[in-house]
């Protein structure tokens, strides 16, 4: 395949087109050696489809940028819980973040031996899930506020199991992310403010069957200024020289997770979607003045963005877009210019680091098919109605977040050599290939059922397939069955070969819960 694509790849190593045949001017895109035409003929549509080799790829890349340090990677079950994606990661040395009584049993379906590298967040843990991972053996708690530390003790002491602890802290540091998945400033509902957490630890120490391990930070998801995370590192590091002189134990710091992906044109916007910035940096000072603690470390000035920060630190980041491994080169720089961000301040602190990475690990490595039911216009404006719907992509209507679309099957009206040939972009569009500007929509009862509005697209016609990119993380997790629509099939490719790791639901499937 690499011949054929190696200047029309979309997502390397994942997804590019291909499987032109000699004088045709079509070309088709597949992910890795399976053509997503023929997925889709099989499997019917919608149908999320997932490389192996990218998520492997990005593992790996990780290892790499943290090798300086002992660290394990806690893959963050929320982006993506399909068994098949959780065994491809247990098989790549992952271990797991999980935020559910729920998430951990997928863990123990498929690997037991992924346990003793289990992380368990989240703000609500009830009695019975922290039964379950007590009696399951995970490494880490990760605590949110005095009352489940002391129902945490309680059920400890009466299984009579030890319970490693870390209180997830909220540093007060603005994630210049969407408002709905920024999570460390003071008026959120996660962790808690480092002044109060002292005097948790100090009442963790006391209790007999908790033993007070390390300290965690989460500050958001979908961050694209590495210099949040240092900011936030800087002051959890602050604290753990504070633990420390206190007595405790302090041997983990749990960086969570968060570093975003690219999503495509719309990346500044998505940025500036969160309107609160400045009164949130505002916060970030007077409560930095309040709680006496100052970062130790410069951190990358606020408003840079990780492509801004790459270009000044890796000023060839994109230099090298026609080589098939292109995008991936991008992705380990990215995650040097992140490491780098969550590395400063950890010198000579002597700490294992847990990541809970999620979206970077899985989201540019799934596409949503999806078939062209109508083209139909309403006065002047065009929409593509699209048999997926926001039940099976909640991410657009839910955070107005921008996917790329882009056809399956493309065929260039231009007769002589087409301008994509001979360009090294990468780039979807042909300016030679006939456009339109139309909504994507799907065919539910709300008005915010869409993927794309007033989008320049390569005209499609009816019966058509088209791709909806970056969907392996918050996609199919985040899917409904509203409208008693069934949930979409899941494919996962793995070399020329393709496996359904979740079958399509039927309306059966949905109403046998139900008494009737
Ligand atoms: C505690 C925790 N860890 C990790 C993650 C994963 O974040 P991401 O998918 O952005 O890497 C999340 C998601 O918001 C989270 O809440």
């Amino acid at each position: 395949m690499k011949s054929a694509c190696a200047s029309q790849a979309l997502r390397p190593p994942a997804f590019a087109y291909g499987g032109a045949t000699s004088g045709s001017r079509a070309t088709e895109l597949h992910c890795e050696g399976v053509s997503l035409e023929t997925l889709a003929a099989r499997h019917g549509t919608p149908l999320y489809v997932y490389s192996a080799a990218m998520i492997r790829a990005r593992v790996d890349a990780y290892r790499q940028a943290f090798h300086s340090i002992p660290n394990t990677l806690c893959y963050s079950v929320k982006a993506n819980s399909t068994f098949g994606i959780l065994r491809l990661l247990a098989n790549a040395g992952a271990g797991f973040d999980v935020v559910s009584g729920g998430e951990l049993e997928r863990v123990l379906r498929v690997s037991r031996k992924a346990v003793s590298k289990v992380v368990f967040s989240g703000v609500g843990k009830t009695a019975a899930e922290m039964e379950l991972a007590l009696r399951s053996g995970i490494l880490l708690f990760n605590l949110e506020s005095a009352s489940e530390l002391n129902l945490l003790s309680a059920t400890a002491s009466r299984l009579k199991k030890r319970a490693a602890i870390a209180v997830r802290v909220n540093p007060d540091v603005s994630a210049k992310t969407h408002p709905y998945i920024s999570t460390g400033l003071h008026r959120h509902k996660f962790g808690v403010p480092i002044p109060e957490a002292r005097a948790l630890y100090a009442q963790a120490a006391k209790q007999p069957y908790l033993s007070v391990a390390g300290v965690s930070v989460h500050i958001g998801s979908q961050i694209t200024d590495v210099g949040s995370f240092q900011e936030a590192i800087a002051r959890v590091v602050d604290f753990v020289r504070v633990l420390r002189k206190d007595g405790h134990d302090i041997r983990y710091i749990d960086a969570g997770g968060g570093l975003g992906i690219s999503y495509g044109d719309n990346d500044e916007a998505d940025a500036d979607a969160n309107a609160n910035t400045d009164a949130d940096n505002a916060n970030v000072k007077e409560s930095l003045i309040k709680s006496q603690l100052s970062p130790v470390y410069p951190r990358v000035p606020c408003g840079l963005s990780l492509s801004r920060v790459l270009n000044q630190s890796f000023p060839n980041a994109n230099a090298d877009d026609d080589n098939d491994d292109g995008a991936q080169v991008d992705f380990a720089k990215q995650i040097a210019a992140y490491a780098k961000a969550v590395l400063a301040p950890l010198r000579g602190m002597n700490l294992h680091l847990l990541l809970e990475p999620g979206r970077s690990i899985v989201g540019p490595a799934g596409v949503l098919l999806t078939r062209v039911l109508y083209r139909k216009t309403n006065y002047r404006k065009r929409f593509l109605i699209v048999d997926a719907a926001m039940n099976d992509l909640l991410r657009p209507s839910l955070y107005g977040a921008y996917h790329e679309i882009v056809p399956v099957r493309r065929t260039s009206r231009a007769t002589g050599p087409t301008k994509l040939e001979s360009t090294k972009s990468g780039s979807i569009e042909s300016e030679l290939t006939e456009t339109e500007i139309t909504d994507v929509v799907g065919p539910i009862c709300e008005t915010g059922d869409f993927f794309a509005r007033d989008r320049k697209l390569p005209l499609v016609a009816e019966g058509d397939l088209l791709a909806i990119l970056d969907v392996g993380a918050y996609g199919a997790v985040l899917s409904s069955n509203y409208n008693t629509r069934p949930r979409a099939a899941e494919v996962l490719v793995d070399g020329a070969k393709a496996k359904v790791i979740r079958r399509r639901e039927t309306v059966e499937d949905q109403m046998r819960p139900e008494i009737q």
